[in-house]
């Protein structure tokens, strides 16, 4: 997988189409999208005709709860495909957790299944808090990524540890923290300014130096390059311990338990 990628929530099918296009021409290789984002053709059309080979592409979906169940994920995987004109995910991701439905578990048992049959190359969740997977961990199963809310504002310690015993990769959605006003703190200005790099890329950066995969997004170029222009510096320790004191667990947070899709 690559170590970044273009989120695309909440682009519409010829946004997607035009941002996904200029960021493949940028050297993006992962790509995050949604049947829940209604913009799986115009992601499809960017990377068909993009000019890069599908083997070079991380492509990720995920499904909504109305497919909670083994043949279910089926169903929303060929729907998927077909939107995006390709004929295979390499990651494929249980949307929302839907705690009060209570089939998520069969729908990571319908994503195994995929596995086997080739239609995706990994098997993820989005939004499962450490009560969710230990549902599946007592069920014999462990996604192989969970992708959740995380940046230097909200931190989820918890959930973290959890993915680093059991080895499942984290990806951030939100890396920059959009609407807490992460991008204007004094701390992270300062660091940037040490670097002379933007308060976007010492975020990224500190997502990157500790193996989370940040799905930043932008429809704009300028900002596109910059996010991607992450891996070329590195943070100090010091940097490091600075960017994860920031914590504010008292800011409102989408909640698994209550909403989704
Ligand atoms: P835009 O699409 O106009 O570039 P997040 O990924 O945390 O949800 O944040 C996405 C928001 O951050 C979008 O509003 C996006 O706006 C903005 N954004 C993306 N990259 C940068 C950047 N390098 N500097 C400032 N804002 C950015």
């Amino acid at each position: 997988m690559p170590r970044l990628g273009l989120g695309t929530w909440p682009m519409d099918d010829s946004q997607a189409a035009v941002a996904v296009a200029a960021a493949v021409r940028a050297g993006y290789r992962l790509i995050d999208t949604a049947e829940n984002y209604r913009n799986e053709h115009g992601v499809g059309t960017a990377l068909r005709d993009g000019g890069v080979a599908r083997a070079e592409l991380f492509v990720t979906s995920k499904f909504n709860r109305r497919w909670h169940s083994v043949d279910g994920v089926r169903q929303a995987c060929v729907q998927s495909l077909a939107r995006l004109g390709l004929d295979y995910l390499d990651l494929f991701l249980v949307h929302w957790p839907n705690p009060e439905q209570d089939r998520y578990v069969e729908a990571v048992e319908g994503l195994m299944r995929l596995l086997d049959d080739g239609l995706i190359r990994a098997v993820g969740t989005s939004n499962f808090t450490p009560a969710h997977l230990q549902r599946l961990f007592d069920a014999g199963l462990t996604p192989h990524v969970n992708q959740i809310q995380l940046h230097p504002y909200r931190l989820r310690p918890d959930v973290v540890a959890l993915h680093r015993d059991r080895g499942i990769l984290t990806q951030s959605w939100s890396p920059l923290g959009w609407g807490t006003g992460l991008l204007a703190d004094e701390t992270i200005a300062r660091v940037a300014r040490r670097h002379g790099r933007s308060p976007a890329q010492v975020v990224l950066r500190w997502h990157i130096q500790q193996g989370l995969v940040p799905l930043p997004r932008s429809t704009d170029p300028g900002r596109q390059a910059q996010n991607l222009a992450s891996f070329d510096f590195t943070l100090t320790d010091d940097d490091m311990v600075m960017l994860g004191s920031l914590d504010r667990p008292d800011l409102p947070m989408v909640d698994a338990d209550t909403y989704g899709h």
